[in-house]
């Protein structure tokens, strides 16, 4: 009986140290094979006597018994290693499951990063190179260089997002606008100047058409002898081929913004009819830009001359041009993330203008 016992710790053992499914079916052979170690006790049970056969018989099929169970229990474990051996060493190519001629899921560019694409493209055939600059503003470049005064509605705590300075030294906040960009410029660089600065910009406002993070686009000329004539002149011929119409009714109505003298507000001619609204047609005018010659004040506040150097500045929101071009009614959706509204309004990668603005990094 013992003899068995030690065959049984025998064999358990073997299979205990065994890391491989070879090795185990090696044992498997030897122990439980035709002319295995157990098949051969299992066989002169048919020598032995009754008396010895009810003892012998029991002890042998418990043997048997508990060498199967672990035999199985063996398996499974050199099961899950191999799993997860495999999950450590395979490296999952995610490329692979788009093959060249296969219909894929492809993603879209956002009617936004279109639009500011569009623009890009137009003004840089003019000769205008972009500027990009910080979220997080200060309230120089923001507000007191562009000659925003102390009581100007913007500056209020409840219309601008304020960010707290823990030493008190100088109040941050996200920008209002994205002309703080021209005045980095003109501090930075010598003019002549011809920039436009896209970006994101923040105001403490949320309802149908307003939205608390919103894009602005804002275009700056600095040069000898510019005059309000260029403005209209680069605003007309920009307007015309971004809305694709020719002899686009263009207007220039009397404005007022701090940062410019002379300003204006540029409408151009549409139509609406229903729900649908036709730009170039028709006898009404919609708003669609903030412009004018740079104010002699913010030209000092740069560090230039006013009598050497003039120019003029231009702003618009992208939300408004994307809107009117594309068709798109609710402001709202162009931040909801809904990805069966991208993939009706966004554009496919190939073809358009060149997808600037994805490579552009703000911060
Ligand atoms: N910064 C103005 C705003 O956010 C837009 C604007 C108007 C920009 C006139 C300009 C400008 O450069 O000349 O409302």
């Amino acid at each position: 009986m013992s003899n068995i016992k030690d065959i049984e710790n025998n064999i358990l053992a073997n299979i205990f140290k065994t890391n491989s499914s070879e090795g185990l079916q090696k044992i498997k052979i030897s122990e439980l094979g035709k002319k295995g170690r157990i098949t051969l006790l299992m066989k002169s049970l048919s020598k032995a006597t009754n008396d010895e056969k009810k003892v012998l018989g029991k002890s042998y099929n418990e043997l048997r018994i508990n060498v199967l169970k672990a035999f199985e229990l063996k398996e499974q474990e050199i099961k899950d290693v191999n799993i997860i051996n495999r999950i450590k060493n395979e490296k999952l190519d995610v490329t692979l499951s788009i093959r060249p001629g296969e219909n894929n899921d492809e993603g879209k560019i956002h009617p936004i990063s279109r639009t500011i694409d569009s623009i890009i493209d137009i003004f840089a055939n003019d000769n205008f190179t972009v500027e990009t600059g910080p979220h997080i503003e200060n309230d120089f470049n923001n507000f007191t260089a562009l000659n925003i005064p102390d009581d100007h509605p913007a500056r209020q705590d409840h219309d601008t997002f304020y960010i707290k300075d823990r030493n008190n030294i100088e109040r941050k906040l996200l920008r209002t606008h994205t002309s703080p960009v021209q005045i980095r410029t003109m501090v930075n660089q010598n003019p002549p100047i011809r920039i436009i600065a896209p970006g994101r910009t923040f105001r403490c406002d949320d309802d149908a058409t307003h939205s608390p993070m919103f894009h602005q686009i804002e275009g700056l000329v600095i040069d000898k002898n510019i005059n309000m004539g260029h403005l209209k002149g680069l605003i007309k011929s920009f307007c015309e081929e971004f809305f694709e119409v020719s002899n686009l009714p263009v207007r220039f109505r009397p404005s007022y913004f701090p940062f410019t003298e002379p300003s204006a507000e540029i409408d151009i001619g549409y139509n609406k009819k229903g729900n649908t609204i036709k730009i170039g047609e028709g006898s009404d005018w919609l708003e669609v830009m903030g412009c004018g010659m740079v104010h002699p004040k913010v030209l000092i506040n740069c560090g230039l001359d006013p009598k050497e150097w003039q120019g003029f500045a231009f702003g618009l929101g992208v939300e408004r041009f994307a809107m009117l071009k594309h068709g798109i009614s609710d402001l709202r959706n162009f931040y909801e993330g809904d990805i069966r509204w991208l993939d009706h309004y966004g554009f496919n990668l190939i073809g358009g203008p060149s997808n600037t603005w994805l490579n552009f990094k703000e911060d």
